[in-house]
């Protein structure tokens, strides 16, 4: 099957909420991945964590962890994208000496990345684990036009308790990690219509937010 264009990709995309038990190729879940970390992400960190649940056994428990939605049982594969909050304060070398490779960054940017990441990165404060979840939303939500587009359906979730979803992880004892999102990706067992989208007058403005768009 040739890949849907993003823009029928996006149009076409339905939530689905019931999957075909049907296994996804281990070739076509990789492209999936690879196309999933293509996101950008703040200073490029990639600070997000992604998590393949497969296993019947892990699946069990991520159901149980999401209020025992069915979309994570029946689904071959759910990704699980959680965020390292602190990522812009870990061992930043490989992701610099990486753009130095690629040419995309010289040593002028890479110098200045070594202490401007950290740095952003402390006075974020509070608002670090928004940042970090931003990025991870970003990457989940490649992965769900991603899927789309090679013939996939998903469900983006938020319907789960946080602390059982890190366990199941086994992130239980780690702070610096937040869940973002739980991506069950399957096959569709259901046609899903449009609940349909308000006019942009509605939520899109022209220059302030209290001058609606006109279409
Ligand atoms: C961040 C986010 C969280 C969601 N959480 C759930 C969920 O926990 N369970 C569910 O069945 N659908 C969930 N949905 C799906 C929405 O209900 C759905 O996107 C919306 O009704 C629009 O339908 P559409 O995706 O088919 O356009 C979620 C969607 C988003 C974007």
């Amino acid at each position: 099957m040739m890949p849907l264009d993003v823009p029928t990709a996006i149009l076409q995309r339905r939530s689905i909420k019931n999957f075909k038990p049907d296994p996804i190729d281990p070739a076509l879940l990789r492209q999936l991945l690879e196309l999933t970390v293509a996101a950008p992400s703040s200073f490029n960190i990639q600070d997000w964590r992604i998590i393949v649940v497969q296993s019947p056994e892990q699946k069990a428990a991520l159901g149980a962890a999401c209020f025992n939605q069915p979309q994570i049982l029946q689904a071959p594969v759910n990704l699980v994208f959680a965020a390292d909050i602190k990522a812009g304060e870990r061992d930043l070398t490989p992701i610099l000496e990486q753009g130095l490779q690629t040419g995309a960054w010289n040593e002028g940017t890479v110098g200045y990345f070594k202490k401007a990441i950290p740095d952003f990165s402390v006075a974020l404060g509070d608002k670090a684990r928004e940042y970090a979840i931003k990025d991870a939303i970003i990457a989940a939500t490649h992965a769900m036009l991603a899927a789309e587009s090679l013939g996939l359906s998903t469900c983006m979730m938020n319907g789960w308790s946080e602390d059982k979803v890190k366990a199941v992880i086994g992130a239980e004892n780690d702070p610096d990690i937040a869940i973002a999102l739980v991506l069950p990706i399957g096959y569709a067992a259901e046609p899903r219509k449009n609940p349909g989208r308000m006019p942009f007058e509605f939520n899109v403005s022209l220059d302030r937010i209290d001058r609606p768009y006109q279409r």
